[in-house]
């Protein structure tokens, strides 16, 4: 499920946003994580199964979400995590903005929207 970041969650939301390319360099996931923070158009959620094994944030402008920052916990990429992270968002938000990926998302966003493809 979806929680909302809170600053106890912030060591755990850094380690996952560092997988992130744009937050590679610590100057910018530091400012990351302020935004997150500070701004309130700007929103971040944690995915918990067990624990919190992913990441999903979003800029909102004006009726749009931009989701500009998704990462999953190594040890659990490829079983669908970050696919059923989008589509909690969809479920959470989606009747309220339009959800549009950044550059950086695009490529996986878009795969999320297509059918999951048969197993061969
Ligand atoms: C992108 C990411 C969140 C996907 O999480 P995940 O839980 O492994 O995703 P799912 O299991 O739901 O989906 C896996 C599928 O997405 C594909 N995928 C992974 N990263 C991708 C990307 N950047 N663009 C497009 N497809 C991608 C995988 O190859 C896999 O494809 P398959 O189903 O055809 O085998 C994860 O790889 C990650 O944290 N990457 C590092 C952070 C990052 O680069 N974020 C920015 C890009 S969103």
């Amino acid at each position: 499920m979806l929680i909302r970041y809170k600053r106890s969650y912030e060591k755990i939301a850094m380690g996952l946003l560092s997988f992130v390319p744009s937050e590679k360099e610590l100057k910018s996931l530091l400012n990351t994580i302020r935004l997150y923070e500070e701004e309130e158009n700007w929103q971040l959620f944690l995915w918990k199964e067990e624990d919190i094994i992913g990441i999903i944030g979003i800029e909102i402008v004006g009726d749009k979400a931009e989701l500009r920052h998704l990462s999953v916990n190594p040890s659990h990429r490829n079983q669908g995590v970050g696919r059923r992270m989008v589509k909690a968002l969809q479920e959470m938000i989606g009747s309220k903005y339009q959800i549009v990926p950044s550059e950086q998302t695009k490529q996986f966003y878009e795969k999320c929207l297509k059918p999951i493809a048969d197993e061969e």
